[in-house]
């Protein structure tokens, strides 16, 4: 087996970032939902679909004569999925064709072609999978800079990189195995799918959060995306300064701040069936 990038296995959890990230993004993951225009009755299958939120969502919109399943490698994820409504769920790695030929009419695909180690592969065999004019949807997160301190460009323009370096060392990968993940449209071209509609939501927080939004940051972002893994790769003064902007008991914390004002993008692309060669 091939490793995967990012360290993926059976009984790998993070559930509860997922589930804070699918909470704090639920407007706009509704949005590129509602966009698609799914008529019920379809058969649906949301890719690496982790806690099973967005598959709920998916489901709503493919109604009760439609089946909507969620396919994921995580059965610690599955499990948090299990409870939601209207959905099918399977455990399985996408890379590894897991589909029947032919069988569905649209594939999500949300933050995990960044997962596998061959993209273009994978999204072969899942197009594979779609009957004739069927979709394959790409949504990706956070393919430009984020904003979290309106008031520090630098600080923000140093952290990003530093959080990047952070994991390539921590998952020893090449810096093209991070940033490849730009190329959504170039693995559907390659993947052998026609370019349908593209579109980038921008999420954007001001006061008041809402406490999904507080959870998000806090727990995802600040501790667990930055944390001290990113402090070996800032000057002893960023990093002072980072960690007083993200402890809530310090009078800088920046989620008590009037002018916090967070902005971060949601990409999705379509890929099609229908292309003649
Ligand atoms: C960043 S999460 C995204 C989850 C979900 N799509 C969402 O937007 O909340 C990536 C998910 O892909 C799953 N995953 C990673 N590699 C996979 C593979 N080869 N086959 C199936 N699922 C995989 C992980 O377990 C995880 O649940």
């Amino acid at each position: 087996m091939t490793a995967r990038p990012l360290g993926d296995a059976a009984n790998r959890s993070y559930a509860d970032k997922l589930e804070a990230f699918d909470r704090f993004a639920e407007p706009e993951i509704r949005a590129a939902v509602e966009r698609l225009g799914i008529t019920p009755g379809n058969r649906i299958l949301d890719a690496g679909c982790g806690v099973g939120l967005v598959t709920s969502w998916l489901a709503e919109a493919n109604g009760p004569s439609g089946v909507t399943m969620g396919m994921d490698l995580s059965r610690p994820h599955l499990l948090a999925a299990g409870p939601r409504r209207a959905t099918h769920l399977a455990q399985a790695d996408i890379a590894s064709d897991p589909l029947r030929p032919a069988s569905l009419d649209l594939i999500w695909c949300c933050n995990t072609v960044n997962h596998v180690h061959d993209p273009v592969g994978t999204l072969g065999r899942l197009r594979r999978a779609l009957r004739p004019s069927g979709r394959l949807i790409l949504a990706q997160s956070g393919l430009l800079p984020e904003m979290y301190f309106a008031w520090d460009a630098g600080l923000d323009e140093r952290v990003r990189p530093a959080c990047h370096a952070a994991y390539r060392d921590k998952y020893g990968l090449e810096e093209d195995t991070t940033s490849g993940v730009r190329r959504l449209v170039g693995f559907l071209h390659e993947a052998g799918l026609s370019l349908g509609p593209t579109k980038t939501y921008v999420i954007e927080r001001t006061q008041p959060l809402a406490d999904a939004d507080r959870r998000y940051f806090q727990d995802v972002v600040f501790q667990g995306y930055w944390g001290d893994k990113v402090q070996p790769y800032l000057s002893d003064g960023d990093w002072r300064r980072l960690t007083a902007l993200c402890d809530p008991a310090s009078g800088d914390y920046c989620l008590d701040r009037p002018d916090f004002h967070h902005l971060q993008t949601l990409t999705v692309v379509e890929g099609r069936t229908d292309r003649a060669s």
